[in-house]
């Protein structure tokens, strides 16, 4: 249970934006005019193509994940790229002091006198200062700090939360600035505080990947201006987030050679196919109940194809441990990984090596059957760049795809004929040992 105070003044809500006292008057959808440079780039094509394009004028923008991934250090580059643009940008910290942002800017590079920073947390003061100041773009870091005077509980409650955000979106709409928002995560994932949090923002991007390793996702989960599909991918440099501009070919790095149990396969991203090595582990469980775990896709899907190939292809795995991982720290949940989950699963039951020129996709459905995926053709071309020799791809898909040259297309209709053909190569190579 979580107390929440409620705060003695009548908190505004967002449909005052507009004052309320003139008679509101609809107006003709066909006739609103829009500017044709709306949208502010902010040089980092990753992070633009994850807006939607560029950054919205007056939309308020939250940023989610751990801590210490890099939410400041993007943000502050894009203050650097906007600056030197002639954008008027204000950052303000609450978490850090202005010697720490300091030096964490000198890392990034070199900031022009458009740039402003301010230490504060008092809402009221923000307001204010963002009044007087007239920036472009704001970024408040973090709204977990900000707390607002008439509001009593401790900043980071959900009511100081909930009224700074309030706050804040009326400065945004009201004076047409748009506002970045840095929002810790909890436990679970989740943007700290509530969830009218994320209701109330336009856009909410997280930023996922393995803090270890050194690239950084950023993915769109709620856009207003934008589809929510679309991933950005980054890597932390000593100089701050840099864009990968090939993203299949940063995340099929150092993938084994000649080992069972890996496969590649390829998932749709918003408007990008990208390639990701599945691995899978299959041994005998030494505990009455196996121990199946999923690490960047889910768990449930992996039983359920699992079962399928119990059942349909007759695969002994119920006395099995089996872990898959996608290789990469990348979270996928597309059905048209399923193929390669499957295959990477009996690669590693029947210890059956898949060629490393081999990839696969398509969505296995409960009775075995390989079904169509979406965008079959921009997959094969993608596989062809990377310099792929095979594509296994559901039978379904012959239709959209026509002939396609320099590559071998392998059509499966049933899982058991995707399962047939790597055993046939594995056995050509002479490195299939029955089990
Ligand atoms: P930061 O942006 O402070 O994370 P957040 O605001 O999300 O908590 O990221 C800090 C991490 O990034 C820290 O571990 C150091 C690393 N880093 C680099 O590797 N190179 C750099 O140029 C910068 C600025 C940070
Ligand atoms: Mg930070």
């Amino acid at each position: 249970m979580v107390e929440e105070t409620v705060s003695p003044k009548k908190t505004s809500a967002p449909g005052t934006v507009n004052s309320l006292e003139k008679r509101q008057e609809p107006v003709i959808l066909k006739d609103i005019s829009l500017s044709e440079d709306e949208r502010q780039t902010t040089e980092i094509k990753e992070l633009d193509r994850v807006l939607g394009g560029g950054i919205v004028p007056g939309s308020l923008v939250l940023v989610g994940g751990d801590p210490g991934i890099g939410k400041s250090t993007l943000l502050l580059q894009v203050c650097r790229n906007l600056a030197g643009k002639n954008v008027s940008v204000l950052y303000i910290s609450g978490e850090e002091s202005l010697r720490q942002i300091k030096l964490r800017a000198n890392r990034i590079g070199t900031f022009n006198d458009r740039m402003m920073l301010l230490c504060e947390t008092n809402l009221e003061t923000i307001r204010e200062v963002i009044q007087r100041k007239k920036p472009d773009i704001v970024v408040i870091d973090s709204i977990q700090t900000m707390f607002h005077e008439e509001i009593s509980s401790a900043p980071g409650s959900v009511s100081q939360v909930r009224e700074s955000t309030n706050i804040l979106m009326q400065i945004a709409k009201g004076m047409g600035i748009s506002i970045f928002i840095v929002g810790h995560v909890t436990k679970e994932g989740n943007v700290a505080g509530p969830r009218v949090l994320e209701h109330m923002v336009d856009t909410v991007l997280y930023f996922e990947g393995d803090r270890h390793a050194s690239y950084r996702i950023l993915r769109a989960v709620k856009n207003r201006f934008g589809s929510t599909n679309e991933i950005g991918v980054f890597e932390m440099r000593n100089s701050g987030l840099e864009e990968v501009k090939n993203p299949s070919e940063f995340m099929l790095n150092g993938k084994p050679n000649g080992t069972s149990g890996s496969i590649v396969a390829c998932s749709m991203e918003g408007t990008r196919p990208i390639l990701v090595e599945i691995q899978a582990l299959v041994c005998q469980s030494n505990f009455g109940i196996p121990r199946r775990t999923a690490v960047g896709t889910d768990l449930n899907r992996v039983n359920l194809l699992m079962a399928v190939l119990e059942k349909k292809v007759g695969v002994r795995l119920a006395a099995c441990d089996a872990y898959v991982n996608i290789a990469g720290g990348i979270k996928m949940t597309e059905p048209a990984i399923d193929l390669g989950i499957s295959l990477a699963i009996v690669s590693s039951c029947k210890d059956i090596i898949i060629p490393d020129s081999v990839l696969a996709f398509g969505e296995v459905g409960l009775s075995g059957e390989v079904r169509a995926v979406s965008m079959a053709g921009q997959r094969v071309a993608e596989a062809k760049k990377l310099g792929f020799q095979t594509v296994i791809l559901p039978e379904v898909c012959k239709g959209t795809l026509g002939k396609a040259e320099g590559i071998g297309l392998v059509y499966v209709s049933q899982i058991q004929e995707a399962i047939s053909y790597i055993m046939r190569q594995g056995d050509d190579q002479g490195r299939y040992r029955s089990s």
